[in-house]
């Protein structure tokens, strides 16, 4: 029995980790980390309500389970935030994984860290693991200290960075750009979307077998998880009208230079994935045939 801990189990890819590796109850035992109460509306494994930024706790609570694997999801991942909050951002996203090297070291588990397309600038697109990051918002100087930490530690890691991930789970504390452009459009709502800007977006149940395949298989290093066509934040909204059948005229194309956000946002990334095509026998799919699955299994 491999004993699992998720951080971040109440979130996105925390819940559809539960769903998947809790199929499979004779071979993983899991435990949800998560802030306040179990959100994900099952019962069927053990869950420690805590703040992960508590090092201290943290600490006790794994020298006492000893876990194999911390596949650990828990992030600030709202990119104005980080930039606004930088020392709040920096707790989670970098002083959690400080913790778990440090721990991990002596009870010699296997950390599998989940990281972000947002540590490259954009200029380039199609990014492979070995291209050099250049991270242009907080967020992403965030994501890639917790990636250095773990590339100059002495453990067993595996980094999958992802991009725009969507899904639904059983009670989220944030949407995501699909259900977001569909609730706006089933309410006849206009939006407007970027139409300069590039992605690969991933469905959230993809990037959890990209989670079990890595721990199953042990790997080690970094990996590129996301879907196989790279793109427009406005082709992805027009993708998902016409997946839900719902009416593409309420989407508007604007340019990224007329927005005033906070974070400045890479124009172009997307993911070269040879590498988790050879190495994890993992074949992602187009966004349409993703988004064409989400549809069919509804909240899983
Ligand atoms: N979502 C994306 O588009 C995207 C893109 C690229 C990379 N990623 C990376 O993928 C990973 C998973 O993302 P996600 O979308 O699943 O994130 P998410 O839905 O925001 O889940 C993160 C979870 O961590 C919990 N959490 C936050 N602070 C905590 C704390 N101090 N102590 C304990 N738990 C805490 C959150 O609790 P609450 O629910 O109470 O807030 C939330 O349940 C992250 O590492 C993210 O950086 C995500």
């Amino acid at each position: 029995m491999i004993k699992v801990i998720i951080t971040g189990s109440n979130g996105l890819l925390g819940q559809s980790l539960l769903n998947l590796l809790l199929q499979d109850s004779t071979a993983y035992q899991v435990i949800g980390f998560s802030r306040g109460i179990n959100r994900s509306g099952r019962d069927d494994f053990q869950y420690v309500s805590i703040d992960l930024t508590n090092s201290k706790l943290l600490e006790e609570h794994l020298l006492k389970l000893q876990p194999d694997f911390i596949i650990n999801t828990a992030a600030m991942t709202n990119v104005d935030a980080c930039e606004n909050s930088k020392i709040a951002c920096d707790a989670l996203n970098v002083g959690v994984v400080k913790s778990l090297v440090a721990v991990v070291a002596q009870i010699n588990a296997h950390v599998i860290h989940l990281s972000t397309d947002f540590i490259f600038d954009g200029a380039q697109g199609n990014y492979k693991e070995t291209d050099i990051p250049n991270p242009l918002n907080y967020y992403g100087v965030s994501k890639l200290k917790s990636e250095e930490i773990l590339k100059n530690a002495t453990i067993d890691f595996t980094i999958l960075r992802t991009i725009l991930v969507y899904g639904k789970v059983f009670d989220m504390s944030r949407s995501n750009i699909v259900l977001w452009v569909k609730e706006m459009l089933e309410k006849k709502q206009e939006i407007t979307i970027v139409n300069d800007q590039f992605r690969t977006p991933t469905y959230v149940v993809d990037l959890a077998k990209a989670c079990k395949i890595a721990m199953d298989k042990r790997s080690k290093g970094i990996y590129n998880i996301a879907s196989n066509t790279l793109l427009s934040v406005y082709e992805i909204a027009q993708q998902i009208a016409a997946v839900f059948e719902l009416d593409a005229s309420y989407i508007k194309a604007i340019s990224t230079s007329t927005l005033n956000q906070t974070a400045e946002r890479p124009m172009k990334t997307g993911f070269d994935l040879t590498k988790t095509k050879k190495e994890l026998n993992f074949y992602p799919k187009s966004f349409s045939e993703d988004l064409q699955r989400f549809k069919e299994n509804g909240v899983k």
